[in-house]
């Protein structure tokens, strides 16, 4: 488990399913995150929990805050042990836990596990032009604007741009230096 000030990060557990299958099916959420928009069913989220199990290239945890309440899901995919990278994903699904600075508060409490713990170098994410609050909590964890891929994603009609950030191991000890 990963502590930081208000919350826990946990390894993501059987018994976090059933919010994860009511938030895989929540229209929003699938839209700020970019999911597959079919609906889910819930063996479909049963087989994808089975397959997470032992997975090295990917690892879910839940956040929680220090009362127990479970409120979204943060992750890294694609981890790429040789280069030393891995993307970043986060969603808070319960909307009273928004605009709390805990986005921002998770994220950095997986950027310090990332670079510290798992000695990755570097850590990146996709973020959708109209995600704003999402830019604003990679940026505000250092994160840099890359590039953009242009009309790569669609949603509702139309095509949108999607955002490249990313953060390098270097500049991330800098900047914690310079701050503790
Ligand atoms: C993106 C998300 C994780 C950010 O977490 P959060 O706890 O809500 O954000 P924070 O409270 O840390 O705020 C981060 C910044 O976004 C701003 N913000 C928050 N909600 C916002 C909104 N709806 N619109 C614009 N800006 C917003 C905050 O003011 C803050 O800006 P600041 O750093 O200038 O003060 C969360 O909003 C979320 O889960 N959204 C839905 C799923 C999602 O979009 N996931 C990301 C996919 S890439």
């Amino acid at each position: 488990m990963i502590a930081t000030s208000r919350l826990h990060l946990w390894s993501l557990e059987r018994h976090d399913l059933m919010k994860n299958y009511h938030w895989a099916n929540q229209r929003q959420l699938i839209r700020w995150t970019g999911m597959h928009p079919f609906p889910k069913t819930a063996g479909e989220l049963e087989r994808w929990f089975e397959n997470l199990s032992g997975r090295q290239d990917m690892k879910i945890f839940a956040i929680k805050t220090k009362d127990s309440e479970y409120v979204g899901n943060i992750e890294l995919r694609d981890i790429d042990w040789l280069t030393g990278k891995a993307e970043v994903g986060i969603f808070l699904a319960e909307p009273e836990a928004r605009g709390l600075g805990l986005g921002r508060e998770a994220l950095r409490g997986l950027v310090d596990f990332a670079f510290l713990d798992l000695r990755m170098h570097r850590l990146y994410a996709k973020i959708l032009e109209t995600n704003s609050a999402a830019q604003k909590a990679f940026e505000s964890c250092d994160f840099e604007l890359e590039g953009r891929e242009r009309q790569a994603h669609y949603d509702q009609g139309r095509h949108w741009d999607v955002l490249a950030y990313g953060l390098l191991e270097p500049d991330w000890k800098k900047k914690r230096h310079a701050t503790h």
